[in-house]
């Protein structure tokens, strides 16, 4: 694994949150966004199937176990906390599947010279200046390769972070910024990238997802 933390940037909030309580507070019935991650990123698996995945923001790894080695040969995983990329290299149960961490900010940090079919986000562009971040991801996706955002869209009744027992996550309060869809859209066409599919999904605690798939050039429909 690679280590790109910043030693002179503030420190981000991530960095202070133990991945027992950041994946409690996820997995908590008032939160309940983990499993829904899961199945999104296993959904994007399916219909895409990339030879090759990135994926910032991959914390522990949450639904890379879905990855089929008969067609997926190589995963990029990035996270600012290494921590959870130590947990997520410590559960990768797939020999078959070159797997690569890279610690780091996605913002700054060394990316890979070498394009993906695949390219995840998922609730990580929140936390980032995302206007510097997506031609980042941009650059990776080769010709038909996909680029799979998952935003967290405003409630009327619920806090950006809602309430779990967990008190660490309070701390992201600070670097939480919504993602205004729209906004994505535009800037990710002026980098060559079509809005494939979007879609809202519902969660618990008056919560929603919106679920975007953009292609680099031409692509094959979807089933
Ligand atoms: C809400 S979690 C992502 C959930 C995960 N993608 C999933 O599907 O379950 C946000 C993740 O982004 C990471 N992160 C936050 N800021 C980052 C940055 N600037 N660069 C890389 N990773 C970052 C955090 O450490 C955390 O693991």
């Amino acid at each position: 694994m690679s280590d790109e933390s910043q030693p002179h940037a503030p420190r981000n909030p991530w960095l202070d949150i133990p991945l027992e309580d950041y994946v409690g507070h996820m997995s908590s019935p008032n939160v309940g966004q983990r499993v829904v991650l899961n199945r999104l990123l296993a959904d994007v698996l399916r219909a895409a199937r990339p030879a090759s995945v990135f994926i910032t923001g991959a914390s522990s790894g949450n639904g890379i176990e879905h990855l089929d080695s008969a067609v997926s040969r190589r995963i990029v995983c990035v996270d600012i906390n290494g921590t959870y990329l130590d947990a997520l290299r410590a559960a990768f149960d797939n020999p078959a599947v070159t797997l690569e961490t890279v610690c780091g900010d996605i913002a700054a940090c060394r990316l890979p010279s070498q394009m993906f079919e695949l390219v995840h986000a998922a609730l990580v562009l929140e936390y980032v200046d995302w206007k510097v971040v997506l031609p980042r991801l941009a650059q990776l996706i080769g010709v038909g390769g996909m680029l799979s955002v998952v935003l967290q869209r405003p409630s009327a009744v619920t806090p950006a972070v809602t309430s779990s027992p967990f008190a660490s996550l309070r701390t992201l309060e600070a670097i939480f910024n919504f993602v205004d869809p729209d906004e994505l859209i535009a800037a990710a066409s002026s980098l060559g990238l079509t809005v494939h599919s979007r879609r809202t999904e519902a969660l618990p605690s008056a919560k929603a997802f919106e679920v975007l798939q953009f292609t680099q050039g031409k692509l094959t429909p979807l089933e």
